[in-house]
């Protein structure tokens, strides 16, 4: 096989996630907080408009770059919610926000150029910059910081090869929501060192403290050098659907468009109808989901704070506790990859070990699951953590 494939890795989450639903199908009672996706169905009204386009025959080739329609409604979308001034040319519709990342990189970084990107992070970023030839300098950010990169690190971490900063807010996995002061900062460092910037907002509407801010939105030098990456699989539980988007520059919107319609082409036709239909649904709908996220992360906070060595903070965003476990290794397990292991076959819990995302000595655990399931999740966990205090 050819060099590349050398760097691949498979995904931990996905690796996680597929363990647990295996141990689940042979019968055991395992509770999931590895998955990266929101567990619930598809608003009717989206699955409606997909299934009309199919009947209507709209199951042939598209735009490249996505429905005209499609496009215009994103554009519409990002000029009113986020402050984004662009038009239908400017956004290309891909096969998931992760394969709008893909191309940006493919398309902007060449062979030893570097990215910034601030850890804990999706563990997804660090081979797409490989797969692109480029090199991932990597700015560890701390708890005590709320898990917000420092404007000297960002600043450090920046050198005569640095190409772009890539960064995801709200942020997989310590859900932190960089604020505003800082957003601005990166938008400032790239104008003062000439850098592309990569936002990848995927979770933006998944917000519970704080606001998002989109990058794009800060000034139009801002504008002129961001690539916003979105999409619908959070915001609309759309995950299998394979669809996202992404603005920027017409230039690069040009050139990852001629890249994709040499890879996958267009996203499938009467897909893109049913994301059209989440465009147009009136906010109530996704406000709900965003409500009861809220309160289940609450509720999973509360409990685990009540389990002595468990360090626990209020995310933001996003769906995820990135919670620090250090006090329970070292003993009988040795870090967070073998508590994980531990916790799935003691306590039938499903976590995900906090170095997959550069941030060792702490686990992620999703509360995108019903608050029974949580319940009872954080009761076992407390249960098998006890026995491992050291
Ligand atoms: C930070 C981040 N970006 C992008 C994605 C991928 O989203 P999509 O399903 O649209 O490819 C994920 C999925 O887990 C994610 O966590």
């Amino acid at each position: 096989m050819a060099a590349r494939t050398r760097l691949l890795q498979p995904s931990p989450t996905l690796a996680m996630t597929a363990k647990a639903a295996a141990m689940k199908a042979a019968g055991e009672d395992v509770i999931s907080f590895g998955a990266g996706e929101p567990d619930f169905d598809t608003p009717s009204p989206i699955c409606d408009a997909a299934i009309d386009a199919l009947r209507a025959g709209k199951t042939k080739y598209s735009a490249t770059c996505g429905l005209k329609e499609l496009r215009e409604a994103t554009a519409l979308k990002l000029v009113r919610e986020n402050g984004i001034h662009v038009a239908a040319d400017q956004i290309v519709i891909s096969n998931g926000a992760k394969q709008a990342i893909f191309s940006v990189l493919q398309v902007l970084i060449n062979p030893g150029d570097e990215v910034v990107v601030f850890a804990p992070l999706w563990a997804t970023y660090l081979q797409q910059i490989e797969l692109a030839g480029g090199v991932a300098k990597v700015v560890h950010c701390s708890a005590d910081n709320g898990f917000i990169p420092q404007p000297k690190d960002i600043e450090a971490a920046i050198g005569p090869k640095t190409k772009a900063i890539l960064f995801n807010s709200p942020n997989n996995p310590t859900g932190a929501i960089y604020p505003r002061e800082i957003v601005a900062e990166i938008a400032r460092l790239a104008k003062e060192h000439d850098l592309w910037i990569v936002a990848d907002e995927i979770y933006e509407k998944l917000v519970y403290e704080g606001k998002h801010v989109s990058i794009a939105s800060i000034s139009d030098d801002a504008a002129a050098r961001t690539l916003t990456i979105g999409g619908w699989s959070k915001t609309y539980s759309m995950t299998g659907w394979r669809i996202g988007f992404v603005a920027g520059p017409r230039d690069i919107m040009a050139a990852m468009t001629t890249y994709q319609e040499q890879v996958t082409g267009n996203v499938n036709t009467f897909i893109q109808y049913g994301a059209l239909k989440g465009l147009q649904m009136p906010p109530e709908d996704v406000e709900a989901m965003r409500e009861e996220f809220m309160a289940r992360r609450d509720l999973m906070a509360s409990l685990l704070s009540q389990i002595p060595g468990v360090g626990v903070g209020k995310p933001g965003g996003a769906f995820y506790h990135f919670v620090r476990v250090g006090e329970f290794l070292g003993g009988k397990v040795a870090d967070d990859i073998a508590l994980t292991e531990y916790l799935l076959h003691h306590a039938k819990v499903a976590a995900v070990p906090g170095s997959v995302f550069e941030g060792p000595g702490h686990i992620r655990l999703s509360y995108a699951n019903s608050r029974e399931a949580i319940k009872e999740g954080v009761r076992r966990l407390a249960e098998t953590l006890s026995c491992l205090r050291t």
